[in-house]
């Protein structure tokens, strides 16, 4: 569990589904070395391991990550990203009512981004030598955000915030977790919470001119 203020949505889900990424409990090297000089670059050392291991492309002797562990936090954030990714779709084309129009494009909108960071981040697994994984059959079992398909347009609108609420924190143990040693994936994964936080504050107004749920 992240820190228990990602709402019930996931309390309610498989207790067994763990992040399978840890927040450092130590601080980074760049924090521990802030005051220290930098060493020289050791550049005959650079060419050399340069052309060690040279079928792991990007991935290079100064990766200090555990490769493992971020491609498998990648492929968790992944799932949540193809769930999204469903949810709103299907909310685009069922959403109706006097207030639908403006909401069911909005859905759409956001259906389409989220398949966008899921592109994304299905291209860094494979850049860190890993494989996406889109298997449907564990996709939901996978995803941090739920696939609820309501039946009011305030109760999709709901729905979708409540996931880009979990999405949120998901990505902001992510980030945490990947701290100073993988700049890229943390670049990628600051730049798609972003998005998730404009996405969470659009459904919030949205929320806001709809009529109140009567149950
Ligand atoms: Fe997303
Ligand atoms: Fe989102």
């Amino acid at each position: 569990m992240l820190d228990g203020s990602i709402g019930t949505a996931v309390d309610q889900k498989d207790t067994s589904m763990k992040s399978t990424f840890a927040p450092r409990a130590n601080p980074t090297r760049s924090e521990n070395t802030m005051n220290e000089p930098l060493k020289p670059l050791d550049i005959p050392e650079l060419r050399k391991s340069a052309r060690q291991h040279m079928e792991e492309g990007a991935v290079t002797a100064g990766y200090s990550a555990d490769r493992g562990q971020v491609i498998a936090m990648l492929n968790d954030a992944l799932a949540t990203e193809l769930v999204c990714v469903l949810r709103y779709r299907r909310h685009h084309f069922m959403a109706s009512g006097i207030h639908s129009h403006a909401t069911a494009a909005e859905f759409l909108v956001h259906s389409n981004e989220e398949q966008g960071h899921a592109d994304q981040l299905a291209e860094r697994i494979v850049q860190l030598g890993g494989e996406p994984d889109f298997s449907p059959d564990s996709l939901t079992k996978r995803s941090h955000a739920e696939y609820v398909e309501g039946t009011t347009l305030t109760q999709m609108i709901r729905e979708n915030l409540v996931a880009e609420r979990i999405a949120i924190d998901s990505y902001r143990h992510a980030i945490e977790s990947v701290g100073a040693d993988d700049p890229t994936t943390r670049r990628l994964l600051e730049s798609i919470l972003a998005v998730e936080e404009e996405h969470a504050d659009e459904l919030a107004d949205l929320l806001t001119q709809v009529p109140a749920p009567s149950n």
